[in-house]
């Protein structure tokens, strides 16, 4: 439909999706399929600037995504889904932004720095690294999205995006619209550490673990650290276990554990078990879903290839204008000469 507004998201290929996705992402994705023209897609090159040393995961980790995000419930009828890497003009878009975005603004990002910071078994002292936030900016504005869902950490580069589609416009005439963020609300889902989930630190629960792994996993989560025995009360309102129970759990059962875990009545071990359960019946029906779908990964990968052509039609519209806007374009050089 013509003016329905457009929604581009991406996700990055690091692994199959987790619940930090799922929650901070992918389920508000689900949603917004219902209003709005979707163009939905695995970033694999942005996987490819913290993994670039060792990249033999990265076509096997982006279909384990997308397998996942149609287990969690986005519909390739509804919504464009695709690979960022089978839409080449991203890179191109990125190059032409590369030219005019100051190295300061991408020095600033805080993302940038704390992810140097934190990531330290990695070299991210590099080009590609840096240059993170204008690919992200071309992803979105290739298709002149209106809206990009993201969790709260985006915001530096949503506003990133916008500056770059504002000093485009400036220098060469009105182009590319301001895409707004559009924040999912309970982005933060805590790892198993009590740091946010995040693949690169290792702390995650996938839609792909199995009942036993959840088990396992549940068992080592970190707990209120002012709760050193089982007889002390603990503090569900800052315990990073009980944050699962606010997202998964029925309100009864969410009362019942913050009442007993105040007055030392449930322990910690048997929260565990408690919030394993949760994860495990609630992850149930996209875990068969998944096993289905990557069944036939011939399919997903023709499904990826129909998307990326409908997602290739939107961004060649968008290139003709950027290049016209630009004045790079030969054709019309060519035209005017031959009189
Ligand atoms: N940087 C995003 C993340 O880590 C992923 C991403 C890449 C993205 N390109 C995008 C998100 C474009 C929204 C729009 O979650």
């Amino acid at each position: 439909m013509e003016d329905r507004k457009i929604v581009v998201s991406g996700i990055r290929a690091t692994g199959g999706l987790h619940l930090g996705n799922y929650f901070g992402a992918v389920k508000n994705w689900v949603d917004l399929q219902a209003q709005y023209d979707c163009y939905f897609f695995v970033a694999d090159w942005h996987a490819l600037t913290t993994d670039y040393g060792d990249p033999s995961a990265l076509v096997g980790n982006s279909l384990e995504v997308v397998a996942d995000c149609i287990a969690a419930g986005l519909d390739p009828e509804r919504s464009v889904i695709f690979l960022q890497s089978f839409v080449p003009a991203h890179a191109e878009l990125y190059l032409l932004f590369s030219m005019f975005t100051p190295l300061g603004w991408l020095e600033r990002v805080p993302t940038y720095k704390e992810q140097i910071r934190q990531i330290g078994n990695k070299d991210l002292a590099t080009f590609g690294f840096l240059g993170y936030p204008v690919l992200q900016a071309a992803d979105i504005l290739i298709y002149r999205g209106d809206m990009v869902p993201v969790g709260e950490d985006q915001a530096s580069h949503l506003e990133l995006s916008r500056e770059i589609a504002r000093r485009f416009n400036s220098y060469y005439g009105k182009t590319l619209p301001e895409p707004q963020a559009l924040f999912t609300p309970a982005a933060k889902v805590p790892g198993l550490d009590g740091r946010k989930m995040s693949k690169s630190y290792g702390n995650t629960i996938n839609i792909a673990d199995s009942p036993d792994e959840i088990r396992r996993k549940c068992t080592s989560m970190f707990t209120d650290p002012q709760r050193v025995r089982r007889d002390d009360p603990g503090h569900p309102e800052t315990c990073n276990l009980y944050e699962f129970h606010r997202l998964l759990s029925p309100p009864e059962l969410q009362e019942r554990v913050a009442r007993e875990c105040r007055l030392a009545q449930i322990g910690c071990v048997e929260d565990k078990a408690l919030i394993a359960d949760q994860i495990i019946a609630f992850l149930e029906p996209m875990r068969q879903r998944r096993e289905e779908v990557m069944r036939d990964p011939g399919a997903l990968l023709e499904m990826l290839r129909q998307g990326s052509a409908r997602a290739n039609e939107r961004a060649e519209l968008t290139m003709q204008k950027v290049r016209a806007a630009m004045k790079l374009d030969y054709e019309r050089f060519v035209e005017s000469k031959a009189t």
